[in-house]
């Protein structure tokens, strides 16, 4: 079932936990995703990010969406990740995405603004959902990469003025996690989350899910996180049961097999994730 990204998160936000948004590359990663949301009984996201988008395409994902989730009680919505232009994100809302990120976080902020407000406008006219980025998420999304230096947090002044003025549904902010998996230790800013949870007041997402330990999480969710995305995660699952198969009898060339045992391996990771998330099912 498709349903509202609003909707999942605001449902999130006032029951106090956050909805997990998982990134899909293939066939078997959808599955995966489809059938974890289908036996713990949670919402997810599917999120379509920059780099499947130009090898696959986004109408191809959507069809592989639909297609195996015909038969499954998968609760989802279509997320565009890192959405790069206001055409790509209007090309996503004509496909039947239900939710939508512009990410111009890279860009001076009343340009981020304005673009982020465009895509808000368009997309609620048709009830799609937005989501917006404000400051920079640290590490390697794509093709653009942040260093430590240059990655800032966000600024909870920013952050307000900005929800306000572009009126998008939910808020990407950096609180100092970062895509990919992590060197040294992790450090959340979290009395900068609370500040920008409670002053925006709509649900926050947590970008560079992978690697973050499951205390800093449940923390991150008690001080105002309703998504959490997870990436890296998920591919390392799928690459190392491939690896494993493949070590095992490097002449297994059944590629069921292979892609069988990686997609069981994803399946358990979002199902890991899911619980760490403190997504309840109902009975
Ligand atoms: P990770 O790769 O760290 O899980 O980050 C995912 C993400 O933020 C996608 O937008
Ligand atoms: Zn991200
Ligand atoms: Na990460």
């Amino acid at each position: 079932k498709l349903v509202s990204g609003k909707e999942m998160l605001l449902e999130a936000k006032s029951n106090g936990f956050a909805v997990g948004a998982f990134s899909a590359h293939n066939a078997e990663t959808v599955q995966a995703i489809l059938l974890a949301s289908a036996e713990q009984k949670a919402p997810v996201m599917i999120q379509i990010g920059q780099r499947v988008i130009r090898s696959i395409g986004m109408d191809a994902m959507v069809g592989l969406i639909h297609s195996l989730g015909r038969d499954l009680d998968a609760v989802v919505a279509i997320h565009l990740d890192h959405g790069s232009s206001f055409e790509q994100a209007m090309l996503a809302v004509q496909l039947g995405f239900q939710s939508v990120m512009y990410d111009g976080s890279h860009l001076p902020l009343d340009e981020n603004i304005r673009i982020t407000r465009q895509v808000a406008d368009a997309a609620h006219a048709l009830r799609i959902s937005v989501e917006g980025e404000i400051g920079r998420i640290g590490g390697t999304e794509d093709d653009r990469t942040v260093s430590e230096e240059e990655a800032f947090l966000t600024d909870v002044s920013e952050a307000v003025y900005f929800s306000e003025q572009t009126g998008v549904d939910y808020l990407a902010v950096a609180v100092g996690t970062a895509h990919g998996l992590y060197k040294g230790e992790v450090k959340l800013h979290l009395n900068r989350l609370r500040q920008i949870a409670e002053q925006v007041d709509k649900p926050i997402v947590l970008h560079g899910g992978s690697g973050v330990p499951d205390a800093l999480i449940h923390q991150a969710i008690s001080a105002g996180v309703s998504k959490i995305n997870v990436d890296t995660e998920l591919r390392q699952a799928f690459a190392l049961a491939a690896q494993r198969v493949w070590r095992d009898d490097p002449d297994e060339y059944h590629l069921a097999v292979v892609l069988g045992e990686a997609r069981d391996a994803v399946k358990q990771k979002v199902a890991e994730k899911i619980r760490l998330f403190g997504q309840r099912g109902e009975e």
